[in-house]
């Protein structure tokens, strides 16, 4: 599976943290950003990850921000992103199966690591059930205005 991950400053620790647990699972994981714990702009990090996995279908996303709400808010702009913000793993679970969530979003000021690892390796084995939450999972894309 490829991963794309980002993060902004207050993210970076916890998203480093999960890289290297997306590696040793085995699956393939391209960090966007931030490089460093210098203080930037969390919109940069969700834009640029949103832009590839909507580029690349079957692709996921990783986004952590300090509480995760901005980066997930601007992922979300972003028509065929379904950017689920978790703070436990049946969040994660159900993200994918019910909404088919492709980008998982965590606070690195408000998950504990092992709990954030948890809540990863659940999004990542949860498969989208299809069915009934198929249809529910297209009319996100229409909104009031219709478009
Ligand atoms: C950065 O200080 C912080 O505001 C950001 O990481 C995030 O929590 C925003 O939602």
């Amino acid at each position: 599976m490829k991963i794309y991950a980002g993060s902004d400053h207050g993210g970076f620790e916890l998203k480093k943290t999960l890289i290297k647990r997306i590696q040793e699972l085995g699956h393939q994981v391209e960090d966007l950003g931030t490089h460093s714990a210098a203080s930037c702009d969390y919109p940069d990090y969700a834009h640029a990850v949103a832009a590839n996995v909507i580029a690349e279908p079957g692709s996921l996303g990783l986004l952590t921000c300090g509480s995760g709400i901005g980066i997930s808010i601007a992922a979300n702009r972003h028509h065929g992103i379904r950017a689920a913000l978790c703070h436990c793993s049946l969040e994660a679970e159900l993200a994918r199966r019910h909404n088919d969530a492709n980008v998982l979003v965590m606070g690195g000021r408000l998950v504990g690591e092992a709990l954030a690892i948890d809540i990863l390796e659940k999004f990542l084995v949860a498969e989208f059930e299809g069915g009934r939450h198929a249809g529910r999972v297209q009319k996100i894309e229409i909104t009031q205005e219709g478009h």
